[in-house]
């Protein structure tokens, strides 16, 4: 295979921003591309990516009578996750960056990196995607301009965000916008094959420099290391800018819930990558007259409204799901999403030319070609799709978008959930007594580790609002400003906090409750605490529902379950404290006042 060129006019589009026309000629100068090519956005522009990976051999086209307009891409092993350990945040000082964050001096790390992108483009073409997170001309929206040498990155930006020659226009002479440069790090001698993946297999660095609002992503090509709109811009970079200016940048789903009567409540949750974010931002509720509708499934920037609420958009245009475990059953509403005009990884693939997941059917199909390309059979007993195998589909086909989902305001959210995934001690569903308690309760948020990063699986590890590995600065800073906007509005305007754990359970490892639609039950709570119509009992961890709480009309729970699912464990608490203290010392003096009150707060009822 060599490299491929694009048959298409690689016209420099109209711009009019002399910051950014400067910025890729130093960059083209510096990566030594073949050629430059600014990206229009056109469905003519998309089908050529498609195209030139299909050529390349990086990615085959699905049946189009099953899957129309769909391609399956499979890449290098070296090359399948989130690489955490590879995730720099280069601010000023290894203190602003914090203790969850691996920290180098910005010039250092620059002079590292010019090194590495020079000439590592050789042979390729250099892509311009300037993007819009958020609705083009939405207050709350903001620009970003991804320079990359991935044909794959192009069309997944096409899916994932507002891209193109609208946002040039956004862009206009003089608005600001953040910078990301991409590339592989595989240049091509001339005449060289290129291989069906490229990636640089040694080295690896996907840096953020928060002060320039700088991204610099170097030698994959996957997911949130390479699509840099998402996790790199979207949290890390706008975690930064939301302190700067008074909002929050949050690693949240926002979901739509409506009761019979017709009243509505919007709702955002922030879980750990591969909890389940995505089946409940679309989940289909099992209880009579209540419907759940999709506003975004991963990423909620949120800012006071004049109104003095939080209002929510999803800087968001489509869906990158984590591919296993998705079914009819776990999650009707993306599989209809998926159904064209979408572009799988590391999935299987069957005889007819489809994509086959785990779990996506009861029946495991009789064969299949698997995500590394080798016949597969149930018989070889290995995964045939890999773990973090993803979807990348546009959000305006899931059949439940709300539609609100694109308002420029955003949408006022009532209540902010967060979780994890914890086989014992926390409960099925706490209310927080306050917005300060909320803040500790998603502060000292824990989880069992998923496939998303790379790294092993099942471990438990405190995940601060799922913000973890997304946080652009020390993160005891980032929980003294979740006080701070607790602080500037009206506690009544604020939404209310809830603490959730779909996964609690017994000693044999059975699932207490059943999940997926059956969640609907513990919205319908949520909802109506926040009308303040039903009851829930003060404990020394927060508010809890008793078992006859939650609505179970028609669902096959024993009492016991019920009881444990929504009992007060008080030696598992007290056990806990102590991890809960060791977690919070970490962030020493940038710890907040409002945090250490909390952590006294909740020994003394523990005690009592
Ligand atoms: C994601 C993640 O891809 O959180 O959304 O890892
Ligand atoms: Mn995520």
């Amino acid at each position: 295979m060599s490299s491929l060129t694009l048959d298409v006019e690689t016209a420099d589009r109209e711009n009019r921003n002399n910051r950014l026309s400067q910025w890729v000629q130093e960059t083209a100068q510096l990566c030594q591309p073949d050629r430059v090519y600014w990206c229009d956005g056109s469905e003519a522009e998309y089908q050529n990516m498609l195209q030139v990976m299909v050529l390349s051999g990086v990615a085959i086209p699905l049946n189009s009578e099953k899957r129309p307009n769909s391609i399956l891409v499979r890449s290098n092993p070296a090359d399948v996750a989130r690489v955490e350990d590879r995730t720099f945040i280069c601010a000023r000082t290894k203190e602003e960056a914090g203790p969850t964050n691996n920290w180098e001096e910005p010039e250092s790390m620059k002079a590292r990196l010019r090194h590495l992108f020079a000439g590592s483009m050789a042979g390729r073409t250099m892509y311009v995607i300037p993007y819009s997170m958020g609705p083009i001309g939405s207050p709350i929206a903001k620009v970003g301009v991804e320079i990359t040498d991935s044909p794959y990155v192009v069309a997944s930006m096409h899916i994932m965000a507002r891209v193109g020659q609208r946002v040039l226009d956004a862009l206009g002479e003089d608005v600001e916008f953040v910078r990301g440069l991409h590339s592989v790090g595989a240049p091509l001698a001339p005449a060289q094959q290129d291989s069906s993946w490229p990636c640089n297999a040694e080295q690896k660095y996907i840096c953020h420099f928060p002060e320039t609002r700088e991204i610099w992503s170097y030698g994959s090509g996957y997911g949130g290391n390479a699509l840099l709109g998402k996790k790199c811009h979207a949290l890390r970079i706008a975690s930064v800018q939301a302190r700067d200016e008074g909002w929050l940048a949050e690693h949240m789903l926002i979901l739509k819930l409506t009761n019979p009567s017709g009243t509505v409540k919007f709702i955002t949750g922030a879980f750990p990558s591969a909890c389940g974010k995505t089946n409940l931002a679309m989940l289909i509720p099992t209880i009579p007259g209540w419907k759940v509708e999709t506003v975004g499934d991963d990423i909620a920037w949120m800012k006071f409204g004049s109104d003095g609420r939080l209002h929510a958009i999803n800087p968001e245009y489509g869906f990158f799901g984590v591919a296993p475990g998705t079914s009819l059953k776990s999650n009707r509403n993306a599989m209809a999403t998926i159904a064209r005009n979408t572009i799988f990884t590391n999935c299987a693939v069957t005889p007819e030319g489809d994509i086959w997941w785990e779990r996506m059917t009861v029946e495991q199909p009789p064969e299949l070609i698997d995500w590394l390309r080798r016949p597969w059979s149930p018989e070889a007993k290995r995964p045939a799709a890999h773990p973090n195998a993803r979807f990348t589909t546009p959000a305006r086909q899931c059949p439940v978008m709300a539609p609100e989902w694109e308002d420029p305001n955003g949408v006022p959210i009532d209540a902010i959930l967060f979780g994890g995934r914890r086989a014992g001690v926390v409960p099925l569903v706490t209310e927080a007594f306050n917005w300060q308690h909320g803040t500790f309760l998603g502060a000292t948020a824990s989880s069992e580790t998923t496939a998303a990063a790379a790294g092993k699986v099942g471990q438990l590890r405190r995940d601060p609002m799922a913000m973890l590995p997304f946080c652009g600065y020390n993160m005891g800073d980032y929980f003294a400003h979740w006080l701070e906007i607790g602080r500037s509005a009206e506690a009544a305007k604020l939404p209310r906090i809830f603490y959730v754990n779909w996964f609690r359970q017994d000693e044999n490892g059975r699932y207490l409750w059943p999940g997926y639609g059956d969640n609907s039950r513990v919205l319908k709570w949520i909802f109506e605490r926040c009308e303040d119509k039903v009851h829930a009992s003060e404990t020394a961890i927060g508010r809890l529902p008793s078992p006859g709480d939650i609505d179970t009309k028609g669902l096959n729970i024993s009492e016991a379950d019920m009881t444990r699912l929504l009992s007060f464990d008080l030696k598992g608490w007290q056990a806990e404290l102590p991890l809960i203290k060791e977690h919070l010392a970490r962030f020493g003096s940038h710890l907040p006042d409002g945090l250490q009150k909390e952590v006294a707060d909740l020994e003394r009822r523990l005690k009592a």
